[in-house]
């Protein structure tokens, strides 16, 4: 049984992480934590009134011997300081929150290695967007000119998302560097063109309704390819979050994607 806290229980995904633990019977569910939170014990709240699990507010109050893997969907403000708390208890940190910089990520990557314990960064777990991701790559090759569009409910706190970048990342690996767009090119409306990251647009929309989709806009001479994939359904992350917190304990480094778990 691997021995699971969820960080952020109060929040979207915290929720449906909390209701998958607690389904999924190679997991037990030793700890919730969420500053926010008013409760001392899960079974405070009616969803999950059966449950004796301990409520944190406190990372000092965390009993971190009983703690194998920390799902972590928090905020962009705290993932940094959680991820390092868990990997400095020895305990594998399994990150879902978004907005982690370069920076912060290269710092969570020593301390893993120093003290040899396994972790995982995923922007994101659904596998329609890893294959994205994947398929993205592949087409940069032969398609330098690129725009991604990426679509979220409108509680979300970062641009762009993290799987946007991260594609950006990925499609920057193999594409030609390339400034697009008419070289004169002038925003009459500041930001018209979107955010630039090496010389690809990164547009990110907010609605109410949605919750998480991206289409990467491929175009070449008379021809063009658009990947699309969506996220209806916050339960759709929940195979990938499963996965990882399965698999992370044989590791020891910090991975980032959830591709390097499949
Ligand atoms: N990787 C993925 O597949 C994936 C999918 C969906 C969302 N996300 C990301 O997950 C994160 C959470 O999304 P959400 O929609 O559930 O947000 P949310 O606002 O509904 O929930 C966030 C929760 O974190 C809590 N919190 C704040 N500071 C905290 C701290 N220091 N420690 C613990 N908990 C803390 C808040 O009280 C809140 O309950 C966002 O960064 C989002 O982009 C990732």
């Amino acid at each position: 049984m691997v021995k699971i806290l969820v960080a952020g229980f109060k929040g979207r995904m915290g929720n449906t992480t909390t209701k998958m633990v607690l389904e999924n019977a190679d997991f037990e569910l030793t700890g919730v934590y969420d500053p926010n939170a008013s409760e001392k014990n899960l079974n405070e709240l009616s969803d999950f009134k059966n449950e004796d699990v301990p409520a944190y507010t406190k990372l000092a109050d965390i009993d971190v011997n009983s703690i194998d893997v920390w799902i972590d969907f928090t905020s962009p403000a705290s993932v940094y300081e959680n991820a390092k708390f868990a990997l400095l208890h020895d305990i594998s940190p399994v990150i879902g929150t978004t907005g982690l910089a370069d920076d912060q990520v290269a710092e969570l990557k020593e301390i893993a290695k120093k003290n040899k314990v396994g972790g995982l960064i995923a922007p994101n777990f659904g596998i329609s967007a890893v294959l994205l991701m994947q398929f993205a790559q592949q087409a940069a090759k032969y398609f330098p000119d690129v725009e991604i569009i990426e679509m979220h409910h409108d509680k979300k706190l970062d641009a762009p998302s993290g799987t946007a970048l991260n594609t950006a990342k990925l499609i920057s690996e193999v594409r030609k560097q390339k400034i697009q767009g008419n070289p004169e090119e002038k925003e009459s409306l500041i930001g018209a063109r979107g955010a630039d990251y090496e010389g690809m647009r990164i547009h990110s929309v907010r609605l109410p309704g949605y919750v998480a989709h991206e289409q990467v806009l491929f175009g070449g001479q008379g021809e063009a390819l658009t990947i699309r994939q969506d996220s209806f359904d916050r339960i759709s992350f929940m195979s990938g979050v499963a996965v990882a917190a399965k698999k992370i304990g044989d590791y020891d480094e910090l991975l980032v994607g959830l591709e390097n778990l499949l």
